[in-house]
């Protein structure tokens, strides 16, 4: 699909309102994609942002979804424990993983355990590409829907502005440093070829200090592509931003 597809833009009162309209969405994108596919496939970002809509999948959204059939990933994760303060799995195990009925089996972690992030990157890849290829041998599509948050500067992932990552257009997983001023150092990311085989990508962003960030991505795709990583999104079928109003409108 590609740079043709136009945005679908959310704006919200606050955070809390944008992930409980984030949540009808996948679990509406779960039966849909469980009823047509027989499973879903949900990779989750990482930061602060989506602790709330996660706590809300957890609760009150929880007995919507068929947790048996859903399969979790995540779009990036420092080099830390799993179960250190900084673990994008660490937060999404804390407030849903361990709270809800998914069979362990379903639970695709980045290895951080390895001896190296880049061995880790290359695990997660092979992951992925078995999960993904029983399908399809010519894969052309990946996740049901991919969770993703962006920075002030315009990061999604771990995919930072001028990163030769960016330029990635085969491998899938990827070791890169995060900036001084963005610690953890050492991440592993998706790269943007198998995040825009995504059907569907919804991003979650709130705060005053994404406003800029957010309105030219919006208001001035080309440009913003030009530095820009969260605007080299491209999902296959749907792309929709949650935001709340401090971050867009
Ligand atoms: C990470 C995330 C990253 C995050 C943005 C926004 O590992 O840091 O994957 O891409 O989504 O940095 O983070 P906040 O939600 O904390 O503002």
């Amino acid at each position: 699909m590609g740079e043709s597809l136009k945005p679908e833009i959310r704006v919200f009162t606050d955070l809390e309102n944008a992930s409980h309209s984030l949540a009808e969405m996948i679990v509406e994108e779960a039966c849909n994609a469980v009823e047509k596919r027989g499973r879903f496939g949900l990779a989750f970002s990482g930061g602060k942002t989506p602790r709330v809509l996660y706590n809300l999948l957890a609760s009150e959204y929880s007995s919507r979804i068929d947790w048996a059939a859903v399969h979790l990933f995540w779009g990036d994760e420092r080099w830390v424990p799993k179960d250190h303060p900084d673990s994008n799995f660490a937060m999404a195990y804390d407030t849903l993983v361990s709270k809800i009925p998914i069979p362990p089996q379903n639970i695709h972690r980045i290895p951080v355990e390895m001896e190296t992030p880049e061995k880790a990157a290359d695990s997660y890849e092979k992951t992925l590409r078995a999960f993904f290829k029983e399908r399809e041998e010519e894969i052309s599509h990946t996740f049901d829907v991919t969770l993703l948050g962006v920075g002030k500067e315009g990061h999604t992932a771990s995919l930072f502005p001028g990163n030769s990552v960016l330029e990635e257009e085969s491998r899938w997983v990827a070791a890169v440093d995060a900036p001084s001023f963005f610690p953890p150092k050492n991440r592993i990311t998706l790269t943007l070829p198998v995040i825009n085989r995504s059907f569907a990508v919804f991003f979650l962003v709130s705060g005053a200090e994404k406003r800029k960030v957010v309105s030219l991505i919006l208001e001035d795709p080309e440009r913003a592509r030009e530095s820009y990583p969260a605007a080299m999104v491209h999902p296959k079928e749907r792309l929709v931003w949650y935001l709340s109003e401090d971050a867009y409108g």
